[in-house]
């Protein structure tokens, strides 16, 4: 009995390890086509594996396709190789029966840019995609018109969603990997609970995984929280995904910082261990509400900084994520009727590139993340070890000086390889304290290392977190035994081994390696650097102290290259991918599918791509010319054969540094050129009334008669007589709707009751005849204290009622767009319009209802589209479209404002020459020089596109 109770003990024990390491090293392989397969670690594309680092963009928020390629190369070139894209039905299929893919709505010309700039892209259609757009993105046809609740297997909401889905399938089968195309996931709907949505999403992924549809890549779902929805189970998807917003989307307190959520790893294990773990949205910033106090992107860029995106994405990483998306990582406008109420116009997001598509610190943070992923190919297969709080042998923390616990470290190792990733970050992630220590770490001779060995420490900054790594393989024959500096670049150039590190200047690195070949420059030992080959065998620690600035070669030879720069020098660097020329590979362009060259380009603003064409070297890029005017100095790392440098096709000369390094210097000039900036407040201005629908003589006959007694939206008037006055029912959902209430004038009408509905923030003004009533409206502070309907006695003066003549009550509705679904409410299908209509006494003879021409199913403007224009009578009459002639019109200033000392309605229109100089690219806005606070609201129109809403004291 002895003897087997002593056996049984070591079997348990074995078990025991077995079930928590069985995983390593072994993948759960999954074929989706021969371009496509995914396991355990990541996805593979090509035989290749891919650390999916991509970016959210939603290219209808960005309506001019020939600035796609802007965004896409700025995405490119910080090393990612994805996007994310919500495709938005409500623009795609504005009215029963159409679908329109023409201009901003096209998805061909967006696979097409995102492939040719080398990116992968996960589409994400919905039909709902949430997204802070009204109605979260359904048609405003079908939250009018589909009775049964959306997002279920309604028959009504099926045959609404069906033929949207197939039109995307029909759009985008040519252009999914394994047909030579950069689509390589597909989203179902967006955020859903699996209890409600399990049925509903089954029926989406039936139309894809028909096999008449052609579709082959992985059906994906984005779970709100670590809810376990659609991994298994009716609707389940191939591939599991979490949402993740840390700072959170309500910024009560800015200046608290939340900390790190400590579960996604063992989430992850137990929830979908077969699949890698992905997160489709992560935070990188956040929409923002009307009202005075509203938080404001800037701030939003603040909480959510490259500090916050050191600790928050390394952080993701040590969970073991392959597949990471930021949203957003270019916003853009919420223009037209885009957005839902909760948000105006701007959906800058706080994102690395801002809403004028300029680039920020955010931005220069994540390019060194997605060069350290691009140049880390034994980072897509990572088992994960342990961290400081789990039973991690090695790993240890040894604090060199206070606290006593500095750091926190997670082990994440290649077992094919052997490569050891040691993402470190402070103790408390919260922490503003320095902190360092020394981390104990096993490497591939078996030796335990306490490193640094010679610096005397690794430093962390204050919320900083870093990759340490071990046994990292660079260029075809290099590997590093251990570097406490960060890795910007591994690589080949010119055949030669390439590495290029990089670390804060306030803080020492240390990198050990065996430097071979035959050296043409090794640094020298000085205050700057110390260089010990005798403490390892065959290996060489260069130790980099605090203090340095500036780019060095550590050591150059024919097989290998070692670079160090300090953090601010590496920031301004680049590495193009350089694809071979007349190449028929689809994905030419895809670093490490297409092509693994490159060139390192420090010091301009932005460097979109390289060329080599015998001896010279091609780069096209921006330069700063705000603050870049006495020309830019550049350095280059590019091959030998590089005899001469163009930029933007303007030869620039190059110079060689000394002491033989590869490194060249070179000096760009920039041309001064003055922008003129019109000045609109000084600017000819020519006014017409738009508001003639409160004349005497004004005739609604040809408006629509709003007398439906039944509707599909599910809210019941709030009082009345039993007719329908919501505009959606009649075909007008959004922007400015007019409404006109006929009644005879007995002589005894004291007052109406109103209730209007607009959503948040909402407004609308009322006359009798032609006397202006009152104006009601609603609210929204920053998301809190909404009101989205308001209930008012208006009081009828008896000196404007034309007693025994028809009277009529003109209603001017702002709406603030549709609400969004949550799941298993029909919020989406918000009864827009005025809910409750009462005369003291008598009732109304005729309603009419008049929004912007042809309603949802005629509108004519299909360039623009559905979203664009509102019922406004100018706009009715295209007033604020280009080349309207105004010369009738009356000159009036516009900051008189509007003739009517009560409440009116008039366009302005000016016409300005904004005389650009080729080839700049100058990032403009309206700036509004008055106060907040007055009570008015402002479509702008640009060339009649709906570009801005002002309500001028909410924001
Ligand atoms: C997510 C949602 C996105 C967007 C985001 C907040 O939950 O999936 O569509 O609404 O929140 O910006």
């Amino acid at each position: 009995m002895k003897l087997i109770s002593l056996i049984i003990f070591p079997v348990c024990a074995w078990m025991l390890s077995f079930t928590l390491q069985r995983t390593l090293g072994q993948s759960t392989l999954k074929t989706f086509s021969p371009d496509l397969q995914f396991d355990n670690y990541s996805l593979i594309l090509k035989d290749q594996r891919i650390f999916l680092h991509s970016g959210e963009f939603h290219t209808f928020r960005l309506p001019v396709p020939s600035l796609w390629p802007d965004i896409l190369d700025k995405i490119k070139a910080a090393g990612f190789n994805a996007i994310s894209v919500y495709a938005h039905m409500g623009l795609i299929n504005p009215s029963p029966g159409v679908m329109d893919f023409d201009g901003y709505r096209s998805l061909s010309a967006l696979y097409e840019a995102a492939r040719l700039a080398g990116l992968w892209i996960v589409l994400r259609p919905g039909p709902y995609i949430n997204g802070e757009t009204t109605a979260g993105g359904l048609p405003h046809w079908v939250t009018s018109q589909i009775r049964s609740e959306l997002r279920t297997t309604a028959a009504d909401w099926n045959a609404a969603w069906t033929p949207y889905i197939q039109a995307i399938i029909g759009q985008t089968k040519q252009s999914q990997i394994s047909n030579g195309g950069p689509v390589i996931a597909i989203q179902i709907d967006n955020e859903y609970d699996q209890e409600e949505g399990g049925p509903y999403f089954a029926e989406i992924e039936a139309l894809y995984r028909d096999p008449q549809s052609g579709i082959d890549v992985p059906l994906t779902h984005n779970d709100p929280g670590m809810l376990n929805a659609f991994i298994n189970g009716t609707g389940a998807v191939d591939l599991y995904g979490m949402d993740a917003y840390p700072q959170g989307l309500v910024a009560s307190n800015l200046s608290i910082w939340n900390p790190i959520e400590m579960g996604y790893h063992t989430y992850h294990e137990e929830a979908n261990p077969s699949q890698p773990w992905y997160s489709p949205e992560f935070q990188s910033g956040a929409f923002d509400g009307w009202g005075p106090d509203a938080t404001g992107y800037e701030d939003w860029r603040a909480v959510t900084d490259a500090d916050f995106e050191s600790v928050f994405y390394l952080h993701t990483w040590a969970s073991n994520a392959k597949l990471v998306n930021y949203y957003m990582l270019y916003g853009g406008t919420s223009w037209g009727a885009l957005p839902y109420p909760g948000v105006y116009t701007s959906y800058d997001y706080g994102a690395a590139i801002t809403e004028a598509r300029t680039l920020t610190k955010k931005y220069t943070e994540l390019k060194l993340q997605g060069m350290f992923l691009r140049s880390s190919p034994e980072f897509c297969k990572t088992d994960w070890i342990g961290t400081t709080s789990s039973n991690l042998t090695e790993g240890a923390i040894v604090p060199t000086g206070p606290p006593s616990s500095p750091a926190f470290v997670t082990f994440l190792k290649n077992f094919d390889t052997g490569a050891g990733f040691w993402i470190v970050r402070q103790n408390d992630s919260t922490s503003l304290a320095l902190s360092s220590f020394k981390l104990n770490v096993t490497t591939s001779g078996g030796e335990r290392l306490t490193i640094p060995l010679i610096a005397s420490s690794i430093d962390l900054d204050g919320r900083e977190s870093k990759v340490v790594t071990t046994d990292y393989a660079f260029g075809s024959k290099s590997r590093i035994l251990y570097s406490t500096a960060s890795i910007f670049f591994a690589g080949s150039i010119d055949g030669i081994d390439t590495l290029f590190l990089y670390g804060d200047s306030n803080q020492e690195h240390e990198v050990a390696l065996d430097l071979s070949g035959n050296a043409t420059s090794t640094i020298k030992n000085d205050t700057h650097f110390q260089l010990s080959s005798n403490v390892l065998p065959s290996t060489t620690i260069i130790t980099v102290k605090s203090g340095f600035q500036g780019l060095i070669p550590l050591y150059e030879s024919n097989i290998q290259s070692i670079f160090f720069a300090d953090k601010d020098t590496v920031s301004t660097f680049w590495a193009p991918t350089i694809a071979p020329t007349n190449s028929s590979d689809p994905f030419a362009n895809y670093w490490s599918f297409g092509t693994n060259e490159t060139v390192l380009v420090g010091g301009p603003y932005l460097v979109r791509s390289a060329v080599i064409t015998g001896t010279e070297l091609a780069l096209r890029g921006d330069l700063n010319a705000s603050n870049e005017l006495q020309g830019t100095s550049l350095t280059l790392i590019a091959p030998t054969i590089v005899h001469s440098l163009t930029w933007n096709g303007e030869r620039v000369s190059l110079e060689s540094t000394e002491n033989g390094s590869r490194i060249r210097t070179g000096r760009i000039s920039n041309t001064k050129v003055s922008i003129p900036v019109p000045d609109l407040a000084k600017a000819a201005w020519k006014f017409n009334d738009s508001l003639p629908e409160v004349q005497a003589d004004f005739d609604d006959s040809d408006w629509v008669v709003a007398n439906h007694t039944t509707t599909n939206i599910p809210f019941p008037m709030y009082y009345g007589d039993g007719r329908i006055l919501y505009g959606c029912d009649y075909g007008f959902c959004e922007n400015v709707v007019l409404w006109r209430g006929h009644f005879n004038a007995t002589g005894s009408e004291k007052s109406v009751n109103l209730s209007i509905n607009g959503g948040a923030a909402f407004a609308a003004s009322v006359w009798l005849n032609d006397k202006f009533l009152n104006t009601t409206f609603g609210n929204s502070t920053n998301n809190a204290n909404v009101i989205e309907e308001t209930d008012e006695k208006f009081d009828l003066p008896t000196n404007a009622l034309l007693v025994g003549q028809d009277n009529v009550i003109t209603i001017v509705q702002d709406n603030m767009g549709i609400n969004e679904a949550k799941p298993v409410n029909d919020d989406a299908k918000s009864p827009r319009g005025i809910r409750g209509f009462q005369l003291n006494t008598g009732n109304f003879t005729e309603w009419k209802v008049q929004g912007k021409v042809g309603g949802y199913a005629n509108y004519p403007d299909k360039v623009r589209g559905v979203l664009n224009e509102g019922g406004l009578f100018g706009e009715r009459q295209g007033w604020h479209l280009p080349g309207f002639n105004t010369s009738s019109w009356i000159s009036r200033n516009i900051s008189a404002g509007l003739p009517s000392s009560e409440a009116g309605v008039g366009f302005f229109v000016t016409t300005f020459d904004l005389s650009m100089p080729k080839s700049y690219d100058v990032p403009m806005s309206f700036t509004f020089l008055e106060p907040m606070g007055q009570p008015y609201r402002m479509y702008i129109f640009v060339n009649g596109w709906m570009m801005g809403k002002r309500v001028a004291n909410l924001g």
